[in-house]
């Protein structure tokens, strides 16, 4: 017989080879790996006993009973989805490790005072349609009809995405209203290096910096490349090119700060052509949201600067606005006196990353766990967990659960 952090290796590896491409692992909101994911999920679920259902949007929820099975229940998480190219164990290792600390309860024959309710969202990354925290945001409350028309770039809508799969014949709503839950857990690698430079396994997270993401294009003339006067021309991409360095020098100016321009494309795309239009996407984050929209401000004044001295118009479009979320005292302290029973730290941290645990804030009190990954790296096929490190972060949820007073 396994035990707990051994299935839960094995469980990072096989929901690691479920993926959408046959050359990097890739798991975008309800593509074909994304559902097969959630499948796998729902049966790990099942083999614990839970009862597990699913929402139209690929969410996945066991409910694991308590003594008392009409007391509020407390939430565990984190999201199925990857980025593109990713790493194995941003998101589902706190899935997987959740799974394993009630895995090591039941093993012990314990019941909990009430219910806990596994979540495994079907979008955090917000990689198909650029908003992100799909998966969430569906389960405190319906999307709005602004959000289910956002298209992907083969045109599909949300809410397309969502009748479309055959996925959510079977489903059943997963919703929760303020108050309704305890809290929310989650656990997660730490994504960047002070673990590892301080040589702790794990830390209690306190809150998590707020985050703008935007959809940037600029307009030009397309024209000839051989026949065009270099004084002439409209050319979006080198007009593209100076925002983004200057989005680059205003983050360097100002840290925290950090933005980031992870994709863009150009029309028409010919070697020969001058580029007519660029657009590109802007992740801009902050600790502090006055900074964040100070930042905001200054960089589209930039924008629009660069552009009129260019001819060419600038279209800025924001798709999503997250505040800087703190994480709850009481559920903090809680976890806080877990990671010190298990491993003597009391290391707290902030999260430049994005949670789940955003959205969940907005109902109920939140509170996470980081795990030390190898060089901090993530977003990245050599993102690394050690077992060791895996096993105290399971320790430190088991502790946890077991610790929860009726
Ligand atoms: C999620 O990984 C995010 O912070 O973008
Ligand atoms: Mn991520
Ligand atoms: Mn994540």
């Amino acid at each position: 017989m396994l035990t707990s952090l051994q299935s839960a290796l094995s469980r990072i590896d096989q929901l690691s080879r479920i993926s959408d491409s046959p050359l990097y692992l890739v798991r975008t909101f309800l593509s074909p790996a994304n559902l097969a994911a959630a499948s796998l999920i729902s049966e790990w679920m099942r083999d614990l006993g839970m009862e597990v259902s699913h929402a139209a949007d690929g969410t996945v929820r066991g409910i694991l009973a308590g003594a008392n099975p009409s007391a509020a229940p407390l939430l565990l998480g984190s999201h199925l989805d990857t980025v593109i190219d990713a790493g194995s164990y941003d998101g589902a290792l706190g899935i997987i490790a959740a799974l394993a600390a009630l895995e090591e309860i039941l093993a012990e024959n314990r019941t909990l005072p009430y219910p806990i309710h596994l979540l495994a969202f079907s979008d955090e990354e917000g990689i198909r349609f650029q908003t992100t925290y799909l998966g969430s945001r569906s389960i405190i409350g319906p999307l709005d009809a602004e959000t289910l028309a956002i298209k992907d770039a083969q045109g599909i809508s949300i809410s397309a995405a969502i009748s479309g799969t055959g996925w959510h014949e079977n489903a059943t709503p997963i919703h929760y209203s303020l108050g309704e839950c305890r809290g929310y857990i989650e656990l997660h690698i730490e994504q960047g290096r002070v673990l590892e430079e301080a040589a702790e396994p794990a830390c209690v997270v306190s809150g998590i910096a707020g985050q703008s993401r935007l959809c940037i294009t600029l307009t030009g003339r397309a024209d000839h490349a051989g026949t065009t006067p270099m004084a002439l021309r409209h050319d979006a991409l080198t007009g593209a090119a100076e925002c983004i360095l200057a989005a680059e020098s205003l983050a360097q100016s100002k840290p925290p700060l950090v933005i980031t321009v992870g994709k863009i494309q150009i029309h028409p795309g010919a070697s020969n052509s001058i580029p007519q239009s660029a657009t590109f996407t802007i992740d801009l984050r902050h600790p502090l949201d006055c900074s964040r929209d100070n930042a905001l401000a200054e960089l589209y004044l930039q924008f629009s600067k660069i552009a009129t001295r260019r001819g060419l118009a600038l279209e800025w479009i924001p798709v999503q606005e997250n505040p800087a979320t703190p994480c709850d005292p009481t559920l903090t302290n809680q976890l806080l006196h877990s990671l010190t029973a298990v491993t003597g730290s009391t290391a707290l941290l902030p999260s430049g990353a994005g949670h789940d645990g955003v959205i969940l804030s907005k109902i109920c009190p939140i509170a996470m766990l980081f795990i030390r990954c190898r060089d901090g790296l993530s977003h990245h096929p050599d993102e690394y967990a050690s077992p060791a490190d895996i096993g105290c972060g399971i320790a430190i949820l088991s502790h946890f659960l077991k610790s929860l007073e009726p």
